[in-house]
């Protein structure tokens, strides 16, 4: 289904979708917990979704109603089918180190997408504790035969990833000794705090992260507003004159906020309002207003906090004084699609200069037009909702395919036209 995105300021207030990172780590650890959990206002994206699905296929049951998903978890079982995580690399990563140690087989598969990305570099540590792990040439479909009681130990991460690290804490739970992680620093944390939240202790101490054998007791969880999301509503507010927007309760936690340090950096008017702990996450109201960008550097450590805004941060380069330089982000070439090439050719068919490097690109701003031909998302969520922030201050900017927004935020058209008062 094409879609067309409007130009015009946003404003007003908006609570977006619930975070998805948050949302899958939230349904796992309810699984593995004896007793009844409760989440409240998970993402309902077809990524949170397949999880949903999936724990349940493990044995959790799970009543969805109210906005909140009641999850009884503690007694699990190899599922009756091979695990389809559709186009979602989280609830492939995170469950293939859940069931390699808990003693689960499972069979995992995906969408065509998520076939084409890396899976060695999960299935590595997870053989190294004594599962057996095999992929299809290091891509789905994977089989995993798990191990119920791993020995613990030491695992030095390869890449500085988020998935990694959590399906290596969720191989651990049943560790006999402890656990040190070491190798990364700054993705995101969110498995971390989530057990913590469940009871478990786990230290970080800047460089180790250690966690101890303990056990998992039920919790309720109220979910942030995701970051990710809310990030398209930030920049196009700070790119489109007249633009005045508040945003609900979303969740800043640092190893996620590169992104408006970026926006900052460029000289974007971004005020937290509120900062609040909600179950262990720390959350704000977000006020953006309109403000003219410059271009910025963004590399290091900043590319791994903004990894999923990067694309977003393209487009406002886009519209930015000067060039800009995006170095170290080879990783999203393996991301829903490769977010290097789609997004270069996503901002050239609107007459951006792009050059294009292994690891980054450089982005000449003075502004984007409307594209001569319908834009391609690539099916990625995440592309479709970038050219929604490219068309507000310059569109129309129709897209090909606007239900693979679907994928983390069903609700996102809706919202953002209300935001804008336009209609597509
Ligand atoms: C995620 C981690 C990130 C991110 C993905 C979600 C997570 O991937 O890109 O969208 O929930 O752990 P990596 O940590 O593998 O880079």
């Amino acid at each position: 289904m094409s879609l067309t995105f409007q130009a015009g300021p946003l404003r007003g207030d908006v609570r977006v979708a619930g975070d998805k990172s948050i949302s899958h780590r939230a349904l796992m650890l309810a699984l593995l917990a004896p007793g009844t959990s409760t989440i409240e206002r998970p993402n309902r994206g077809g990524d949170v979704l397949a999880t949903r699905d999936a724990v349940v296929a493990l044995g959790a049951r799970i009543d969805d109603s109210d906005d909140t998903m009641r999850v009884t978890g503690g007694t699990l079982h190899d599922p009756p089918a091979t695990i389809d995580a559709r186009n979602s690399g989280t609830t492939t990563r995170l469950l293939m180190g859940l069931c390699a140690g808990h003693g689960l087989n499972a069979r995992f598969d995906g969408d065509a997408s998520l076939r084409r990305r890396p899976m060695e570099r999960v299935a590595r540590p997870l053989r190294a504790l004594g599962a057996e792990v095999e992929t299809n040439h290091g891509r789905l479909p994977a089989m995993v035969r798990g191990v119920d009681r791993p020995p613990g130990g030491e695992f030095a991460l390869e890449v500085a990833s988020a998935q990694v690290k959590s399906a290596i804490l969720l191989a651990n739970l049943r560790a006999r000794r402890p656990v040190r992680v070491t190798g990364d620093r700054w993705s995101r944390d969110h498995t971390e705090r989530m057990l913590r939240h469940f009871g478990r202790s786990i230290t970080f101490d800047g460089k180790t992260l250690e966690l101890e054998p303990g056990a998992l007791s039920a919790q309720r969880v109220r979910v942030p507003a995701d970051l990710s999301g809310a990030a398209f509503f930030i920049a196009a507010a700070t790119m489109t004159p007249g633009s005045d927007l508040v945003l609900r309760e979303v969740g800043v936690n640092p190893t996620r906020t590169g992104f408006i340090d970026a926006l900052r950096a460029m000289g974007a008017d971004i005020a937290f309002e509120r900062e609040r702990d909600l179950d262990g996450e720390p959350v704000a109201d977000i006020r953006v207003r309109y403000r003219p960008l410059r271009a910025t550097r963004l590399d290091g450590v900043l590319v791994v906090r903004a990894i999923d805004e990067v694309t977003i941060l393209a487009v406002a380069a886009a519209h930015a004084e000067g060039t800009t330089e995006i170095r170290d982000a080879a990783d999203l070439r393996g991301k829903e699609s490769d977010r290097l090439t789609t997004i270069a050719q996503t901002l050239r068919a609107c007459g951006v200069t792009v050059v294009e490097y292994p690891d980054g690109l450089d982005i000449t701003g003075g502004g984007a037009r409307p594209p001569r031909r319908t834009l391609k998302t690539f099916s990625d969520h995440r592309i479709a909702m970038a050219v929604a922030v490219l068309a507000a201050p310059t569109g129309p900017h129709p897209i090909d395919d606007g239900e693979c927004i679907a994928i983390s935020f069903p609700d996102f058209p809706a919202l953002w036209q209300t935001a804008q008062q336009t209609r597509f």
